[in-house]
């Protein structure tokens, strides 16, 4: 097949791509350059920090098939691909346990002031004083969207001793039950805004995700909690956060590793303070994620090629 690559995956599969078909690759590429690689490719692979748009997709009369190797799908038109027959699949478990992990690296780096610390010492200081810290433990943790990865992140907050506090899109009985059984208390956004020590997002970008946390939910969180956001850059309004963080002082602190804009050469309008830590968008940068991910590309790509991608597809994978 004819495959256009507009994002890296994992370098086997890369290879393994490579050895079986024609292989585009245009990683990170800006619309008009997809445009114009797209024009002869019959398959998209693609991970966050491209836009595959209706234009995008327009430009390819031989597409059939786009591939995303993650599970966000804010970065892809899917009422085009539906409407114009383009099947849609994504890989949204494996990421699950590094997203995760991240959550928690970021979270323990804010309670304990890791990057600060590391940034300081460079500068020649001992400012020990300085970095008073705080447990985690005994904490409310509050995950807004326990779903796959917000459960996973609430599962390690109980495992530390934290008071875990969850809400969902749909809430039931049984989705209660099984969070219940991780250590995770179902309950309503309200709560869970309100009583967090460190609230973490796990939410996908939507309309009604859109600046969930903007200057009116940060008013209501806890005076000095700390925020992590891991899920999509637009889910918090980077400039209210600002003005939480700095003239109001209602925040300790906050970990971002997804940004309203993002990508080489753009800045965080958080960048200068002391009590950020900002990642690139890394948390499900782990090698075994990718690989994970990169195998499961192979065998969707293959299913597809034999005609049996709806067979093919595990819970969540086949999105049209
Ligand atoms: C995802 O949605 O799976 C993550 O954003 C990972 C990525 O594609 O970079």
């Amino acid at each position: 097949m004819n495959i256009l690559l507009a994002s890296a995956i994992d370098a086997g599969a890369i290879e393994e791509l490579e050895r079986q078909h024609d292989v585009v690759h245009a990683f990170g590429a800006d619309e008009e350059v997809l445009h114009e690689a797209v024009q002869d490719r019959e398959v998209v692979i693609f991970r966050s920090g491209v836009m595959i748009s209706g234009r995008v997709m327009s430009a390819a009369p031989r597409l059939r098939l786009l591939v995303r190797a993650g599970s966000g799908l804010d970065n892809v038109d899917v009422d085009h691909a539906r409407a114009h027959g383009i099947r849609l699949v994504r890989v949204p478990g494996s990421s699950a346990p590094a997203v995760a992990e991240l959550t928690f690296a970021l979270m323990l780096n804010l309670a304990r002031n890791v990057s600060l610390a590391d940034r300081l010492l460079r500068q020649g200081h001992w400012p020990k004083n300085e970095l008073l810290g705080r447990l985690i433990e005994e904490k409310t943790l509050g995950v807004v969207g326990a779903g796959n990865i917000g459960s996973t992140v609430g599962r390690l907050g109980a495992a530390w001793g934290m008071r875990v506090l969850g809400c969902v899109k749909t809430p039931s009985e049984e989705r209660a039950a099984a969070l219940r059984s991780l250590g995770i208390e179902l309950t309503d956004y309200d709560t869970v805004l309100t009583e967090a020590d460190f609230l973490t997002l796990h939410v996908p970008l939507d309309e009604s995700t859109h600046h969930l946390i903007d200057a009116h939910a940060l008013s209501r969180m806890k005076p000095g909690a700390f925020l992590v956001n891991i899920a999509r850059g637009g889910v918090v309004d980077d400039e209210a956060l600002f003005q939480a963080l700095t003239s109001e002082k209602r925040l300790a602190g906050a970990a971002l590793d997804v940004h309203e804009r993002e990508g080489e050469g753009t800045h965080s309008p958080l960048e200068e303070l002391r009590n950020v830590v900002l990642t690139p968008h890394i948390g499900a940068m782990a090698a075994d994620s990718q690989e994970q991910i990169g195998h499961r590309v192979l065998e969707l790509l293959d299913a597809f090629a034999a005609g049996g991608i709806d067979r093919a597809t595990r819970d969540g994978e086949l999105v049209v």
